[in-house]
């Protein structure tokens, strides 16, 4: 080789270096959404979510913020001040819970931007967005979201524009406008099984399998179900309008008879005023109600446990009266399955402890078959399930419900609670109490909890009580470590 082909392969391999650095760079500086907390990025999509309506709509920002920006999209639980200092602009999309407080990953977050050693304006170079999500029958509408807008300004930040509420009793989620959301169609299920699983009551309780179960789901998600009216609620409408309900017109290409289009609208608006079709399309769909899943998929069918709800005298909710009465068997049921990561347990081999009255039981059911099932590599040291019902005589149905082998050791123990039992009332939170110690220990052992059911009377006692056991403080560093998980509704 001479000395020139020597300097040029010299030089070859100097622009080779050169491009495979500037590739690098590119790389490492183009728009995309970053994992985690990272501080490459410039736009943070932060949301605080209990049942994963914010989570989803944050993620669908933040894919589309990714476009053009490093993004990082994170829980509230993972911002800390200094991570918001580094941002140049933030989006928070937050919903609100309880009496309108902030949802579990959104608390410590809050907690921490309310104490006041902060300077003023340490978030002065911070530009941001706030979208709430809300449910106005709830007394404090989208209160977490509007809170959150008001004490980032205490702090120096700078408002984009003003708040966004979405309001779920409008059917308003983010994810779609009204036209889609009015006309969208959804997963289709068929009702293939339906039976009662408590008898003698005047609150019952049924199990109802849907098929196909091939869906993509893990214990913990949601099913949203779009509910249809009753046929006697159709006809009382229909009467009362004057209407014929084999009156015939057109949508989307498609023929619809009045009766047919009423089933999944809402009929307690206003009646027809001007032409026939202009008003039955004009009647807003019928809002989805939320169902725990109580299977995995490894069962094939996708399990829910309703409750028959009562509203007015002997009138069932439209949802849980279609579900567990007016839909036959074989039906077609239209749903959408709802990732909730806040439920998604992931447990080493410590001990586990699920908690749940009335319909909460579909969340123990799915939690129970997903840490019993053979193929697990997972088996907590012990699975603790306390579930509260009624009345002894009529609502035993722990035992019979939850998929627990027969051959299992004792890492299983399952308590029974009745509140109207004549010997020993008592609620799953009287349990709580009554093993106060145990439950400490178990801490310390990395105890995971899970809450499934009400949140008024069961979840709100059982929250309480866990603070009186265990400290405010730990309970919230037990949220902020993904070991307190609540579906709470
Ligand atoms: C995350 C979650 C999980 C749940 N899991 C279960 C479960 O596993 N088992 C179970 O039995 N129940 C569960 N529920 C309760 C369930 O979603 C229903 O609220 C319940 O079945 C009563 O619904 P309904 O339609 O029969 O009653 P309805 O009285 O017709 O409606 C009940 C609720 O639906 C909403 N609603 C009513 N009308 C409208 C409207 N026009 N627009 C918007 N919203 C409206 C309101 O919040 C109302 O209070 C869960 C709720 C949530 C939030
Ligand atoms: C138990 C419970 C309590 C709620 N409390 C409120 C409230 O006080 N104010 C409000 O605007 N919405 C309230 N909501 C409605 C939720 O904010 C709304 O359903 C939202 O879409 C939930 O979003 P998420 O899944 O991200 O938590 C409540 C919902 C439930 C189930």
């Amino acid at each position: 080789m001479t000395e020139l082909d020597r300097l040029l392969l010299a030089l070859a391999l100097l622009t080779l270096y050169i491009l495979w650095v500037c590739v690098l760079l590119w790389k490492h500086n183009k728009p995309g959404l970053r994992p985690g907390n990272t501080d490459k990025t410039d736009f943070l999509v932060a949301y605080a979510s209990q049942t994963g309506n914010a989570r989803a709509l944050a993620e669908m920002h933040a894919n589309e913020k990714a476009q053009h920006h490093n993004v990082a999209l994170l829980p509230l639980s993972s911002v800390t001040l200094e991570r918001l200092q580094q941002a140049k602009r933030a989006l928070f999309v937050v919903s609100t819970y309880g009496h309108g407080e902030p949802p579990d990953n959104g608390r410590s977050f809050f907690r921490m931007l309310r104490k006041t050693n902060k300077e003023p304006g340490c978030l002065s170079s911070l530009v941001f967005d706030v979208v709430a999500l809300g449910d106005s029958q709830y007394p404090h509408f989208c209160a977490f979201g509007e809170q959150l807008y008001k004490q980032l300004q205490v702090w120096g930040a700078i408002p984009a524009s003003s708040i966004t509420r979405l309001d779920h009793a409008k059917g308003e989620d983010g994810l779609q406008d009204d036209t889609e959301r009015n006309h969208s169609p959804l997963d289709e299920f068929v009702l293939s099984s339906r039976q009662q699983l408590n008898h003698g009551t005047a609150h019952p309780l049924f199990e109802i399998t849907l098929t196909p179960g091939n869906s993509d789901w893990q214990a913990g998600d949601i099913l949203d179900v779009m509910p249809q009216n009753s046929a006697d609620a159709i006809e009382t409408w229909l009467q009362s309008h004057d209407i014929d309900g084999s009156y015939t017109f057109e949508i989307n290409n498609q023929n619809w008879t009045a009766r047919q289009w009423l089933a999944t609208r809402q009929l307690n608006t206003p009646g027809p005023d001007a032409c026939l079709s202009d008003t039955l399309t004009a009647l807003p769909r019928l809002a989805t109600r939320s169902y725990t899943i109580a299977s995995i998929p490894k069962e094939g069918v996708i399990t829910l446990i309703v409750r028959r709800h009562m509203r007015d005298g002997n009138n069932p909710g439209i949802a849980s009266g279609w579900l567990t009465a007016f839909a036959e068997e074989h039906s077609a049921i239209q749903g959408r399955i709802r990732v909730n990561p806040a439920c998604h347990l992931s447990v080493g081999n410590g001990p586990l402890l699920l908690i749940g009255a009335g319909s909460g039981i579909a969340g123990l059911r799915a939690q129970v078959a997903k840490f019993t099932d053979t193929r697990s590599a997972i088996k907590p040291a012990l699975l603790w399930v306390i579930y509260g019902e009624r009345d002894p005589l009529h609502d035993d149905i722990a035992i019979a419900t939850l998929p627990i082998p027969n051959c299992h050791n004792d890492n299983i123990r399952v308590d029974s609670v009745f509140s109207r039992c004549p010997d020993n009332p008592q609620y799953v939170q009287d349990k709580l109490r009554q093993h106060a110690e145990e439950i400490k220990q178990l801490i310390m052992q990395g105890l995971q909890i899970y809450v499934c059911g009400s949140y008024a009377g069961m979840g709100e006692s059982v929250h309480a009580t866990l603070i009186d056991i265990l400290g405010d403080d730990d309970l919230q560093m037990l949220t902020d470590h993904h070991r307190y998980h609540r579906d709470i509704y």
